[in-house]
């Protein structure tokens, strides 16, 4: 399908979709914006580019990651070094799953999003697995032509955290 029909068609969908709920059908767009920068955020600290992290959070981001042992970090300096410190030399595997995102307006929105974070264990620890579950509960605002991460709580999630402590943790 050539892509000019591929937008005609979305344009089509997008109308149909906004006869029966005004308004929606530019909203439905900055959600798959904002679902796509959140996978992105994932991709990033998996891939260690932490420089990267400016295209999903604000230059002064404040992100609350006290449930995690990392504090409130404000600033994107602050952000990327504890991501690298607490990451450092340790494979992961960040997941994310449900994906909530509501109250959007022109300039800002909120999101819901699961995610578990697997650690791997290297040299002696191979094969073990450290386990975190938790939400991230962000508001996001639209500026630059793009959305982007301006606060975040990390709030754990449910029980103990699961597997082999050897593997460090955070
Ligand atoms: C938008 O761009 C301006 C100028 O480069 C910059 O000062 C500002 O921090 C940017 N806003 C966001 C949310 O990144
Ligand atoms: C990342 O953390 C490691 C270990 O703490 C440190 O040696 C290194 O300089 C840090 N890298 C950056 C870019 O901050
Ligand atoms: C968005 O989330 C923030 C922080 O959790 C909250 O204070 C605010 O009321 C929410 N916005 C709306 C429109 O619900
Ligand atoms: C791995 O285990 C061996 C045998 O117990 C030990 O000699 C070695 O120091 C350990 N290596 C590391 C990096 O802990």
């Amino acid at each position: 399908m050539h892509l000019s029909s591929i937008l005609s068609f979305g344009a089509v969908a997008s109308v149909a979709y906004a006869n029966s709920f005004p308004g929606f059908s530019v909203a439905s767009d900055s959600i798959s914006t904002i679902k796509n920068i959140l996978s992105q955020y994932c991709i990033i600290l998996d891939t260690k580019t932490y420089p990267d992290l400016s295209k999903v959070y604000t230059a002064d981001a404040v992100a609350d990651f006290t449930t995690i042992g990392l504090g409130v970090l404000s600033g994107l300096p602050a952000i990327e070094a504890a991501m690298n410190k607490s990451l450092f030399g340790i494979p992961t595997q960040h997941g994310m799953t449900t994906s909530y995102v509501s109250d959007i307006s022109e300039k800002s929105a909120n999101a819901t999003s699961y995610y578990t974070l697997q650690q791997f264990g290297t040299g002696n620890n191979t094969g073990q697995l450290f386990t975190v579950w938790g939400k991230w509960v962000d508001t996001l605002v639209f500026e630059n032509s793009t959305w982007k991460v301006k606060t975040r709580d990390v709030v754990a999630m449910g029980g103990p955290l699961i597997g082999n402590f050897i593997v460090p943790t955070h």
